[in-house]
């Protein structure tokens, strides 16, 4: 017998205000025409200005605790993915365990950028299979509007604002590929490369929030790369073939990338879920945005096989095989 981590029930929750490509054109000197060719994305959700992480953490929290008739108090502990907390300290977490009536069990942010969702399934993982926690709530929740260089065109047509949630819970398994829940995780970075995407400010340095700084090209050029490879370390490691994968939920970065990586598996676009056209880049929380999307919307369902996989400033990327 093998303990297994399960996703039992996904929620999220983007900002009401919807920003088109259109809006854009009016910030911006850009049009609806490059963003679409270049990144795919034809509009986003931005939060509203009072309108926290952790607010959105908490919707989206709560959608999932809805989704699987469960209160705050069922759950053990609360980690969230975020690279744009609303306070230096305390967590968004601990606000969440507060906020929802959590048990007092581990809580915590992780910060892994676009890859916060895949690096916190991992760290969940291990914890639900030594026993520190039976039940999560696992958060993906960015205001990333916040960190937005308004007079940079580059990046400030691709990043936006939301929240994904899920909730992970132990089970039994055969601690083979066939078991519900995460089978196999793999994570990597490489520090060396941390200057083609960062945030030009930070509490020890500028002491303020900062700006995003991109090398488009160059994080396009081992985003495609990367990707490609941990993929294949995927299959390799559990010894399957893609098409016994039924779904790939990437990072929302770029359409052009997503569609690399579903061709270097072989897999049809209709397999892999894609939300980058009406969310933008919402970094940690893209997953289990897309996630929440496709299980809501009857596509992803008990049973299925799924591969998630991101990248983020770090550079730092990663995948998960996890059977919903
Ligand atoms: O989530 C974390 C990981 N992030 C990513 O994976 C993002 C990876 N990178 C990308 O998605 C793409 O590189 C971008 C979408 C950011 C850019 O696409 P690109 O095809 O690499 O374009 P580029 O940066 O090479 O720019 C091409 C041209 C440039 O003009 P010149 O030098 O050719 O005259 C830019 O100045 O497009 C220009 N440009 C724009 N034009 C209109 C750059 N931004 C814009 C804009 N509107 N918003």
């Amino acid at each position: 017998m093998t303990i297994r981590t399960t996703i039992r029930s996904t929620g999220s929750y983007l900002p009401e205000k919807i920003m088109t490509n259109a809006d854009m054109e009016k910030i911006f000197d850009t049009t609806d025409e490059w963003i679409v060719q270049r990144s795919g994305i034809r509009q986003r959700h931005f939060a509203a200005k009072d309108e926290t992480t952790t607010d959105m953490a908490i919707a989206a929290a709560k959608d999932a605790l809805k989704s699987a008739g469960l209160e705050g108090s069922d759950i053990d502990g609360v980690i969230v993915a975020t690279s744009t907390p609303d306070s230096t300290f305390p967590s968004v977490a601990v606000k969440v365990q507060a906020a929802l009536g959590v048990k007092g069990g581990p809580a915590f942010d992780i910060q892994a950028v676009c890859s916060g969702f895949v690096y916190a399934l991992t760290v969940a993982d291990s914890l639900v299979r030594t026993g520190a926690a039976k039940r999560f709530l696992l958060i993906g929740a960015e205001k990333f509007s916040s960190i937005v260089n308004w007079e940079d065109r580059t990046t400030g047509v691709l990043f936006a604002d939301g929240a994904g949630a899920v909730v992970l819970e132990a089970a039994e398994g055969k601690g083979t590929v066939e078991d519900r829940g995460i089978i196999s995780t793999h994570l990597h970075s490489d520090g060396s490369l941390k200057d083609i995407l960062y945030v030009d400010g930070g509490v020890s340095s500028t002491g303020t929030a900062g700006h995003i700084k991109m090398e488009g090209k160059e994080v396009f050029r081992h985003a495609v790369s990367m990707m490609s490879e941990v993929v294949a370390e995927v299959l390799e490691h559990n010894n399957i073939t893609a098409d016994q994968i039924q779904w790939l939920v990437p990072h929302q970065a770029n359409i052009r990338i997503i569609e690399s990586t579903g061709k270097k598996l072989g897999m049809s676009m209709d397999r892999v879920v894609v939300t980058v056209d009406h969310h933008g880049n919402t970094s940690a929380a893209s997953i289990p945005l897309a996630l929440n999307e496709a299980v809501k919307d009857g596509r992803i369902r008990k049973g299925d096989l799924m591969l998630l996989e991101a990248l983020g400033g770090g550079l730092v990327w990663g995948a998960a095989l996890v059977r919903y």
